[in-house]
């Protein structure tokens, strides 16, 4: 922690950081908690890379085209250190962190030399020392160790710095499940649960600030199992049901929402949670992959479609206006038409509010990589677009059967025409509606009038004849 000391900033020595971010939320939450963790040292964060004393590429390595990017975004930077080095004498510092950086590690640096750095998602709470260690030129600049525990313990001191009434907070990191296709296991690391004492006082501090909505983050949530906290020894742990009620205790948290959660990890808590909790949103990210149980056995899913619908009218039962929205994968190894029919027909079955769909990327080092039976990239290309006509025509029935409704709305900023502001209803959609400045903050109870796609407009409800 001497780098730090020693980088104690004068006035005269604030530096700019550009970070971008790709891939999922968590690192979104990571690129905050790198930012809030620079901060002090005098980095002020930028919104072009241009002139920029440190790059933060915060990479996702899901699929071969989001890993790809980065080399693609590496090649425009190179210039902008030469044009930085010219300009000012003193050098630009490009860092690679996340998840590309923990699966290639060393092989970035020797792929695009323009790169100083390389650290992994669970050792960036390192980055002031790393940092440190690039400007008195040590050429080993690479960190992809997992120590997720002591992360989070050094986490903890730095304020967060809060963009607004909505914040992620991350929970659970990493994965034991090992789907055959996904590289999060081994980018992320084994499963580990933040201890609850910790996630409250995080979320407490957020409430502070004036958040009133929080998302639950983890590669699979639902297994959260953390330390239960101080007067809950004798539990051992806490699951994700019992964390979400305690949590909608803290005053000013008005909404709560979690993701992503696996089916195997379902359990009758939180199940019952929904039913019960109003402030736990009554929309669920549960994505299955694929419809038919040949190939979510060859997935290594752990369950079936029957099973996967089962959960699904388990919530429905609890919580009747529960929407669902999921991930698919077209063209899995070994996938034939009458898979892909599963797949459509489950589809059918449980009918998205929304639902992201994907063709199979093969990667490295994935049990998937290596299977007989991989589809002809047409096939996929084919699958995908049928898919993702009727997973479109579903979501916008959806916001469709909205029109007519009373949502309440968290309105988050102002809208793209004058006097209009933007919010979420409980189910993230987007909705405009025409709201005096004051109501940003505020959870507001809207007529919805309108309905596309991807966003709903409505009209605030007369306050005599409001519910919310
Ligand atoms: N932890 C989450 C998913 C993380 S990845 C979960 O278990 O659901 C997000 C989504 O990317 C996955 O749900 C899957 O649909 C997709 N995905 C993961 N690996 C992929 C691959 N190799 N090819 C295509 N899509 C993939
Ligand atoms: Fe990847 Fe499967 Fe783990 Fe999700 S549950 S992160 S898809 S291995
Ligand atoms: Fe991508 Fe890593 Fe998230 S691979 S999806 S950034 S966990």
């Amino acid at each position: 922690m001497t780098e730090m000391s020693s980088e104690t900033p004068k006035a005269a020595e604030r530096k700019r950081l550009y970070i971008k971010t790709y891939g999922c939320q968590m690192n979104v939450y990571d690129s905050e908690r790198m930012r809030d963790l620079l901060t002090p040292l005098g980095y002020e964060p930028s919104d072009t890379p241009e002139g920029s004393d440190l790059v933060i590429l915060n990479t996702c390595h899901i699929r071969e085209k989001a890993a790809e990017k980065v080399y693609s975004e590496l090649g425009r930077l190179k210039p902008l250190k030469e044009d930085k080095a010219a300009a000012t004498g003193t050098p630009m510092t490009i860092t690679v962190a996340g998840c590309v950086a923990q699966a290639e590690g060393a092989e970035i640096k020797k792929r695009a030399p323009v790169v100083d750095l390389v650290v992994g998602p669970q050792t960036y709470h390192k980055l002031p020392e790393l940092i440190a260690e690039v400007h008195r030129g040590r050429g080993d600049a690479l960190d992809t160790e997992f120590e997720v525990e002591e992360k989070f313990d050094t986490l903890a001191a730095p304020e967060r710095q809060v963009d607004g009434y909505t914040a992620f907070v991350t929970v659970q990191e990493g994965c034991d499940k090992f789907c055959t296709f996904c590289v999060v296991p081994y980018t992320r690391g084994a499963e580990w649960s933040r201890p609850v004492d910790q996630v409250v006082a995080e979320v407490r501090a957020l409430a502070a600030k004036g958040v009133r909505e929080v998302t639950l983050l983890g590669q699979n949530v639902n297994a959260y199992h953390g330390a239960a906290p101080s007067g809950h020894e004798a539990d051992g742990t806490w699951g994700l049901g019992r964390l979400v009620r305690h949590l909608a205790l803290i005053g000013g948290i008005e909404r709560i929402r979690f993701t992503t959660s696996h089916p195997k990890d379902m359990d009758d808590e939180l199940i019952q949670t929904f039913a019960d909790e109003p402030k736990l949103m009554p929309y669920f990210h549960l994505p299955v992959q694929a419809g038919s149980d040949k190939i979510l056995k060859a997935m290594n899913r752990k369950h079936t479609a029957a099973e996967y619908i089962a959960i699904i009218e388990k919530l429905r039962a609890a919580r009747s206006d529960i929407a669902i929205s999921g991930d698919m994968i077209v063209g899995f190894p070994g996938e034939t038409d009458a898979d892909f029919e599963a797949t459509m027909a489950l589809v059918r079955q449980v009918n998205y509010a929304s639902c992201f769909s994907f063709k199979y990327s093969r990667r490295p080092g994935t049990p998937g990589a290596a299977m007989f039976g991989q589809v002809d990239e047409a096939v996929k290309t084919e699958r995908l677009a049928r898919l993702q006509a009727l997973l479109a025509e579903q979501q916008q029935a959806f916001n469709a059967s909205m029109v007519g409704k009373r949502l309440p709305v968290l309105f988050e900023r102002d809208g793209r025409n004058a006097g209009q502001l933007n919010g979420r209803s409980p189910y993230l959609q987007a909705v405009h509606c025409d709201a005096p400045i004051e109501m940003i903050g505020q959870i507001i109870e809207v007529e919805i009038t309108g309905a596309s796609k991807n966003a709903l407009s409505g009209r605030l409800v007369p306050e005599e004849t409001r519910a919310a």
